[in-house]
């Protein structure tokens, strides 16, 4: 397995890589891996017969200073992990080799059609410019055929489909289920910041989320998002910045079962915020 910082070094890796022919499964992260980013580059690896590991903590979709001065750093027990699953190049490049300071600076020009203006881009202003930002930067660094994402970041994922469809990318992207631990709760970076009393409480996130696809299709979203937010009210130690149950390929929220649903949740565990995502049954209607 080869890791590469450099910028030049890179390009000129990959356009050999491209030379030989082989095709390029890419996994963008921005390290402290855990099992779910595992599962990915798995899938990379099988599906592809070149693997490359994007690790970069990309300062541009962080909203919040202190969030970004505490996202986990762990290059070494990433470069361990990334061994042992079997991927075959690391890009771990430096903020200054990506952005020049204008970029820094500079809001991406890029029209989000509305995928931007909810859930995660309400509380998280300019976050999703920084991702389409240097996910685009990456796919043409990397030029991969098929990359890798997670559905625990349901609307990230929304919005790097509309991404490669608006700019014509050449790159399919393969949407991964969400991996728990044991407990149910969504395995995140994050996860490392909470206490062991918090990953307790923390797996009651899954736990209402899950109970709450028996209200399909009794009762209406709004019922069911009201009775997940009171649930998770009664909970010591969460708090909800937001739970939405919208309409999957658009964002919008959604009003009846009909339509295909999903339910997406940010709570607070003391100081972390955590993000899960549950997929309701679609009821036919005659
Ligand atoms: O999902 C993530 O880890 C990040 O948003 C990504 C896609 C690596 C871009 O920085």
């Amino acid at each position: 397995m080869k890791i590469i910082s450099n910028i030049a070094e890179f390009k000129e890796h990959i356009a050999q890589v491209k030379q030989n022919g082989l095709t390029i499964g890419f996994v963008p992260t921005m390290g402290a891996l855990h099992a779910g980013h595992q599962s990915l580059v798995e899938k990379a690896r099988i599906e592809n017969e070149y693997c490359v590991v994007s690790i970069f903590v990309n300062p541009t979709q962080f909203n919040n200073i202190t969030d970004l001065a505490k996202y986990p750093r762990t290059l070494e027990a990433d470069t361990q992990l990334l061994e042992e699953t079997g991927c075959d190049l690391i890009f771990a490049p430096e903020s200054k080799d990506i952005y020049s300071d204008n970029e820094i600076s500079q809001t991406f020009d890029f029209d989000f059609k509305g995928l931007d203006k909810v859930m995660e881009g309400q509380f998280r202003p300019g976050h999703f410019n920084g991702v389409v930002q240097i996910v685009s930067k990456l796919f043409s660094l990397v030029q991969p055929d098929k990359s890798y994402f997670g559905e625990k970041d349901f609307q990230q994922l929304a919005i790097i489909h509309l991404m490669v469809k608006e700019l014509n990318l050449n790159i399919e992207i393969i949407d991964c289920p969400i991996v728990r631990e044991a407990s149910g709760l969504a395995m995140s970076s994050r996860n490392e910041r909470l206490s062991p009393e918090q990953r307790i409480i923390a797996a009651n996130i899954s736990k209402v989320l899950f109970e709450s696809r028996n209200f399909v299709p009794e009762k209406l979203p709004k019922e069911t998002i009201d009775w997940v937010k009171a649930e998770i009210k009664l909970i010591d130690g969460l708090e909800v910045e937001y739970f939405e149950i919208a309409n999957s390929i658009n964002l919008k929220t959604a009003k009846s079962w009909s339509e295909p649903t999903v339910g997406c949740i940010a709570v607070f565990c003391g100081e972390v915020r955590l993000i899960d995502n549950i997929r309701y049954k679609q009821i036919s209607v005659e």
